[in-house]
């Protein structure tokens, strides 16, 4: 059995097999053609945080599926009344056959995992979104071929998002320039080596950017850290993506962000809704990368 719990929980191989698959589910969803070898099976989801993109995408590929699935928020539950987890784990595991956990720290998915007969996937914790970026480098492939050898650009907090992106950096061998204010420097936090050729971090956003392939941005007041709000507004002021920045960035550059968004904030209008812009196939292709992740997790790999 496997989980799917950070981004480096799949090799290169395993992903470019997920991605294989998440294109002809694509496919078959677009011309109409109903698969579903899940009929039966149900997929649990665990919120204990707000969620447009992440719910949709779930519930409605586990409904394409032919499965069948589970919202929970967390203060509905036993589990906002303090059930501890592995209590959650052992039963909700018994009755399901998947389950999805957006929460705080990571180790408590961990922990949940630990104590659960059936896989686990990570839809957000404090530390990662592995499924986040799955669908982005999907996105960037399917306009523009491998990312293998580009330069993403992050601007902004180092978070969650910004984080996975790290670990993608050296599992698909591309550059992750990420531009923060000072006292919000990326920590490694999964203990591996991050060498030039993958991670380096810049003050001015502006240098960060020259000759990206990718830019990205995100809020710079994530779930969790509400409290630091009106510091992080004045911090982050300069972090912002403009069409200026988006000019040092390569010609074909594209704009990505995985929503949320806050124009004027972290990101302008005429970027988000401007010509370079991929935010809608990227959130759209939440759902189908992660279709592909149910259905190997649950039937291992289908041969065409
Ligand atoms: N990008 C993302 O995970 O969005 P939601 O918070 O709406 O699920
Ligand atoms: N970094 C954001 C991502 C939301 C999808 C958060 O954790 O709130």
């Amino acid at each position: 059995m496997r989980h799917y719990l950070q981004f480096k929980d799949f090799t290169l191989d395993e992903y470019k097999y997920l991605f294989k698959r998440a294109t002809v589910l694509k496919q078959k969803l677009r011309a109409g053609e109903l698969y579903q070898p899940l009929i039966g099976r149900v997929l649990a989801m665990i919120f204990e945080k707000s969620s447009t993109r992440t719910r949709v995408s779930f519930e409605a590929g586990m409904a394409q599926l032919g499965g069948h699935a589970m919202f929970m928020a967390s203060k509905d539950t036993q589990l906002g009344r303090g059930e501890p987890i592995e209590d959650v784990a052992q039963v909700i595991s018994r009755m399901t056959d998947i389950v999805m956990v957006r929460t705080f720290e990571q180790s408590i998915i961990e922990r949940f995992a630990e104590n659960s007969r059936v896989p686990v996937i990570n839809g957000l914790t404090n530390e990662y979104h592995p499924c986040q970026i799955m669908a982005d480098i999907f996105t960037y492939e399917e306009h523009h071929g491998s990312i293998e050898g580009k330069t993403v650009t992050w601007i902004g907090d180092s978070n969650n998002v910004s984080r996975t992106w790290l670990q993608a950096a050296k599992i698909f061998n591309f550059k992750l320039k990420l531009a923060c204010p000072a006292g919000y420097e990326m920590t490694v936090l999964d203990g591996l080596e991050y060498g030039k050729e993958h991670f380096e971090q810049y003050r001015n956003p502006f240098e960060a950017a020259h000759g990206a392939d990718i830019v990205t941005t995100d809020v710079s007041v994530s779930m969790g850290y509400e409290r630091e709000t009106l510091q992080r507004k004045k911090d982050f002021l300069n972090y912002r993506v403009t069409e200026k920045l988006m000019s040092e960035a390569a010609k074909d550059a594209v704009f990505l962000h995985c929503l949320p968004a806050h124009r004027g904030e972290e990101v302008d209008p005429e970027v988000i809704d401007g010509p370079q812009s991929l935010v809608w196939d990227e959130a759209e292709n939440r759902m189908h990368t992660q279709k592909a992740v149910i259905e190997y997790l649950l039937l291992g790999e289908i041969k065409d």
